[in-house]
């Protein structure tokens, strides 16, 4: 993991408050004495019509973050975002914003200056896991999954991927990750879209070899309860308030069966019965 300069290539309002940013290496647009010049206008790729080309420098898990700094004075430090997807030497993000942190990563026009760390923490490890899995997304916890679905498409001990995705009201990010997933279940707390209801009462983890979760931590302990109780294997992305994102300043510990554990370089994923929600179960 290190850190580098990136381009901004894309940054677009994908739904209200949702963005999709793509930043690609400097090295490749010609290093950051000349990203100055807004002309330099990288527009090579889509961001998302990656014909399944790896990520050219360390490889990336699924689940796997980068911490981003924009050129803003405020915030001081860097924000955490999964990645949405790699390849070649572009990576993209989908994020929500939410205070200053994501309001300057929102306000990044194409050419602007990224610094980035990463590829941060441990993802899922997807060359073990294996059968019938399902993916559980609650809000913006669905942003790895696209990475995470594809990666985990192209694996032969993979029979089945079924995303299921709650949301307050809007979909978001769905028809990104539909061409790598056998089904997609949707539930809306309005219903305005799908099942009435939360995310939780659309799934019965009993079918499932693997359930793979990101999202409200709620909704993570309610995932690794019922996965409990079916005895079915399940992973959790935790997220936790992050100030360096390399292990150093111990702002983002969790209590977990082994003992406190820092999200940044233990997690963000963990198998959901080694983490202690609200320091119990
Ligand atoms: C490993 C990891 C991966 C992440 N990936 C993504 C991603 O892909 N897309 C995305 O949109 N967001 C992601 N986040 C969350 C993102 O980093 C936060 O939204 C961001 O740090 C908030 O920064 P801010 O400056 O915009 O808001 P702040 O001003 O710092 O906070 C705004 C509000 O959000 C709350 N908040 C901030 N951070 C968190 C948090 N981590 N958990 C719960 N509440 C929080 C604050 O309490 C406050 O109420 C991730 C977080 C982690 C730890
Ligand atoms: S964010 Fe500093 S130790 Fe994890």
């Amino acid at each position: 993991m290190k850190s580098d300069l990136y381009v901004a290539l894309e940054n677009r309002q994908i739904a209200p408050g949702i963005m999709r940013l793509s930043i690609q290496r400097s090295e490749a647009t010609g290093g950051m004495r000349e990203l100055p010049e807004r002309e330099i206008g990288i527009k090579r790729k889509t961001p998302l019509n990656f014909e399944a080309e790896d990520w050219a420098y360390s490889p990336v898990e699924p689940g796997q973050f980068f911490m981003l700094k924009t050129r803003a004075v405020e915030p001081l430090l860097p924000r955490p975002l999964s990645v949405h997807e790699a390849s070649g030497d572009v990576v993209v993000f989908l994020y929500q914003t939410r205070g200053a942190g994501t309001k300057a990563i929102a306000a990044l026009e194409t050419g602007d200056p990224v610094l980035a760390t990463g590829p941060c923490g441990r993802g899922f490890p997807v060359d073990d896991i294996t059968g019938r899995v399902a993916l559980i997304a609650g809000g913006i916890g669905i942003a790895p999954f696209r990475y995470l679905a594809r990666r985990l498409s192209k694996s032969p001990s993979i029979s089945s991927l079924v995303l299921v995705a709650g949301f307050r009201s809007m979909l978001f990010g769905l028809e990104d990750i539909a061409p790598f997933v056998t089904e997609i279940r949707v539930a809306t707390e309005d219903g305005s879209a799908g099942t009435k209801g939360f995310v939780t009462d659309i799934i019965a983890p009993a079918p499932f070899d693997a359930v793979l979760a990101c999202g409200p931590i709620p909704m993570l302990k309610a995932v690794k309860d019922s996965c409990k109780s079916a005895g079915t294997r399940c992973l959790v992305s935790v997220e936790a308030r992050m100030a360096c994102g390399i292990g150093a300043c111990l702002g983002c510990t969790i209590n977990t069966r082994s003992g406190n554990r820092r999200v940044c370089v233990d997690g963000p994923v963990f198998p959901a019965e080694e983490v202690l929600f609200d320091g119990g179960e």
